[in-house]
């Protein structure tokens, strides 16, 4: 972090009175001005004339040695545009004006609601991180602003802490963990859409006036919206021009929180863009007390001058080497075989020994057992918080089937779903008070289980208890961690009234302690984040998961779409892609088996199939290309990601490339979904390659057409193309170039 030095008032005033500024005030801090860089961007924010922190710059990496211009509130445009909306803040306070998205709106006990922050003081360390302290004019009530840049990829890293050092407690209605500002201009916002079993739709409109909130409401991120944007710059009346995939300004954003969430996007009456993101402020209520403070969720934000692709390589590479529990550098995923789409809950000792028999005949990696090992779990009735082993259905524990998988060179994992009981459950029985219920009130069941509220220490401490304990007393390398229902009637009756909607807060507080401590208890743990598909998808939960599980929906082709979507926000490393059975119990598609494993190759291979319905060649194939996987898969999961033909809007055909780092290998999927009037799959320009290498061409699955080099430049892969020889419905084909 640079700052200038303090520029005298003096100089201040004559270029206010310039600019047609009005000066309400000035400041000892008045013209400091602070810059943060990372990989190819700049961010920057200063102390305006009355003390407020703006936003300067948020961009393309500016020179070392540029300094950055003093930032001016804006005159009063008229009655209606008082300078505290049209002036964009970094953390805007509910007060003095404010008729724009608020970054912090509180009570105090008196009924004052009145909130204006301004700046004390900074600390800044490098041009990679800074705390800012601002304050309310009058009231003690701090926020402390934190950013913190990633030097590779410029990914900005924003939160606040709020304080409260009044002698009454302070009620937060409304809290973000950062606003962001864009430069003018015309814009286009990308976001995430779905429900279960169809999730990941990305959708893309014009930012017009108004604003367009993207939120959950639910206890949980949910699989409506995902806590993601990316804002892409539209041909204006400046000279800019509209970014496409691979080329122009494109603005990031992501939020870290598993909870209730929002994400506003303003477009003012001054046709600036702003964006909001943090706690969603719906039922929101938080009494802070006399010196405590809440902290809020982190909101990442980023730039890439190469389109929506670059935006999510920066992402991808973010993640990777940053969020993830085993950043910098997590272990590729291994190739799992989950017994749920062919057993369902009719799990047992004999069935799945033979299932895992099956299953590492192919190459698989691990062997997960699913949902029905616990409790009564007849089915979904019953037994959801009874965590002891069934034993009609294990009559010797666990231990002789995972012995079995271990002998036969895999490793174990589990599904459990913490969070939940079932009505019908010991644990129920016994504790009518740990779920979340309004007093005397229905409680609305989902699936026939209802949601614990983790909220409470003693059903906290109950459930990394029973975890701690499972992973103790046996050698499992995995969970499976579901989470099958969002919140109804979110009470805590136990606490009192003005403090019981904390819950929001807290619930998901206790979540990530727990997912902590279990992996400091047992270092080796993995564990995949799934709510029914891709619920609880989002870079707070990604802290603590290596992996996810995008969607309950299997079916190959409704995938390649989804796994489209899923790649504008994740990396492919944390992507879990089951091959499952044809025809489809979703949809009921007829697909090869070749097809589907080509689909789910794209993301962490998975196979979910009921292998017990397989012939000797479903064996061969899936031996071949699990093979062929494990060879190239640092490639496929790590490497940069190009979505070089997009099967959106009903496209008949799709493709992806994703290359090594050190440009070493290329791996090409490619999907003709209907061909027609004959048309052949269209001329595929590689990307990313290094242009003077020489590249051999080896085929994973299919051909090209006749003429098509064994081994070319990259300039030819690039330039020239490969056309491929893929007609037919659901076909796929796979390639590597190695240098
Ligand atoms: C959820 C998951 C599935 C499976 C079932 C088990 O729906 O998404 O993969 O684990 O629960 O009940």
């Amino acid at each position: 972090m640079k700052f200038t030095a303090k520029i005298p008032n003096s100089i201040l005033v004559v270029a206010s009175l310039l600019l047609t500024v009005l000066v309400a005030e000035t400041t000892a801090q008045t013209g400091q001005t602070f810059r943060l860089d990372g990989g190819n961007s700049t961010y920057a924010f200063g102390v305006d004339e009355r003390g407020e922190l703006q936003p300067i710059y948020w961009g393309g990496r500016l020179g070392a040695h540029d300094t950055m211009p003093v930032p001016h509130s804006l005159p009063e445009w008229s009655s209606f545009d008082s300078p505290n909306t049209t002036t964009p803040q970094e953390y805007a306070g509910w007060g003095g004006g404010l008729f724009t998205e608020p970054a912090l709106k509180v009570s105090f006990a008196d009924g004052n609601r009145d909130l204006i922050l301004h700046f004390v003081k900074a600390d800044a360390s490098g041009s990679q991180s800074a705390e800012v302290l601002l304050k309310d004019i009058s009231r003690e009530i701090y926020v402390t602003l934190r950013y913190a840049m990633d030097a590779d990829t410029g990914i900005l890293a924003r939160s606040a802490s709020i304080e409260n050092k009044e002698k009454q407690p302070v009620m937060i209605e409304q809290a973000a963990a950062a606003q962001w500002t864009l430069p003018p201009g015309r814009y286009t916002l990308n976001y995430l859409t779905g429900r279960w079993a169809g999730e990941w739709t990305l959708n893309q409109e014009l930012i017009e006036g108004a604003a367009r909130v993207l939120e959950s409401r639910r206890g949980t991120t949910g699989h409506q919206v995902n806590p993601w944007f990316a804002i892409s710059r539209e041909a204006g009346r400046d000279n800019a021009s509209a970014a496409d995939e691979e080329h122009g300004e494109v603005w990031f954003g992501a939020l870290a929180w598993s909870g209730s969430w929002r994400i506003t996007v303003d477009r003012t009456q001054f046709d600036a863009v702003r964006v909001t993101g943090g706690f969603n402020p719906f039922d929101f209520g938080y009494k802070l007390k006399p010196g405590e403070h809440l902290e809020t969720p982190v909101f990442y934000g980023g730039y890439s001058a190469d389109g929506l692709g670059g935006a999510s390589r920066l992402l991808h590479r973010f993640e990777v080497a940053k969020i993830l529990p085993q950043a910098p550098d997590p272990k590729p995923r291994p190739v799992i075989y989950n017994s749920w789409e062919a057993t369902e809950f009719k799990v047992d000792e004999a069935g799945q020994m033979a299932l895992a028999e099956k299953a590492a005949s192919i190459g698989v990696d691990r062997f997960v057992m699913d949902d029905g090992w616990f409790g009564q779990r007849k089915d979904d009735h019953a037994g959801l918080g009874d965590w002891y082993v069934n034993p009609q259905k294990f009559p010797h524990g666990l231990k002789p089937l995972i012995d079995k998988v271990h002998s036969l060179g895999m490793d174990f994992g589990l599904w459990v779903e913490p969070e939940m009981v079932n009505p019908d459950s010991d644990l129920y029985r016994k504790h009518p008070d740990w779920v979340l219920n309004f007093l005397g009130r229905p409680r609305s069941e989902q699936r026939n289980q209802l949601v614990l509220n983790l909220a409470r220490s003693d059903v906290r401490d109950y459930v990394e208890g029973f975890l701690d304990k499972l992973l103790t007393e046996n050698d499992i390398a995995f969970l499976k961690w579901d989470y099958n229902r969002n919140w109804s009637e979110p009470g805590w009756d136990q606490i009192p009234a003005d403090e019981q909607r904390e819950v929001y807060v807290q619930f998901i507080r206790n979540l990530y302690s727990i997912l902590g401590e279990l992996r400091q208890k047992h270092p080796r743990i993995e564990i995949e984040s799934c709510s029914g598909g891709g619920g609880r998808v989002d870079l707070g939960i990604l802290r603590y998961t290596d992996e996810v599980w995008p969607s309950d929906n299997t079916d190959p082709f409704d995938r390649i779409s989804m796994q489209d979507g899923f790649s504008y926000a994740y990396a492919p490393q944390i992507m879990m892609a089951w091959v499952t059975d044809s025809p489809h119990w979703l949809n009921g598609r007829n697909t090869t088996l070749t097809y589907r494993i080509l689909s789910s190759m794209q993301g962490s291979l998975g196979i979910g199939a009921n292998l017990n319905h397989w012939s000797p060649e479903d064996f061969a194939t899936a031996k071949r290309l699990i093979a062929a996987y494990h060879a190239a898969q640092r490639t496929i999961v790590r490497g940069s990601l190009y979505r070089l033909i997009s099967p959106r809007d009903g496209s008949e055909f799709s493709a992806t490339e994703t290359v090594a780092s050190d440009k070493n290998q290329a791996v090409v999927f490619a999907f003709g979904n209907a061909t027609t009037e004959g048309r052949g799959f269209p001329l595929l320009k590689l990307e990313g390659l290094d242009r003077d290498a020489e590249y051999k061409l080896s085929w994973i699955e299919g051909k090209a057409r006749t003429g098509t080099p064994a081994s070319a430049s990259g300039a030819w892969w690039m330039r020239h193309g490969i056309q491929l020889d893929l007609r037919g419905d659901f076909q796929g084909a796979a390639f590597r170039l190695d240098r």
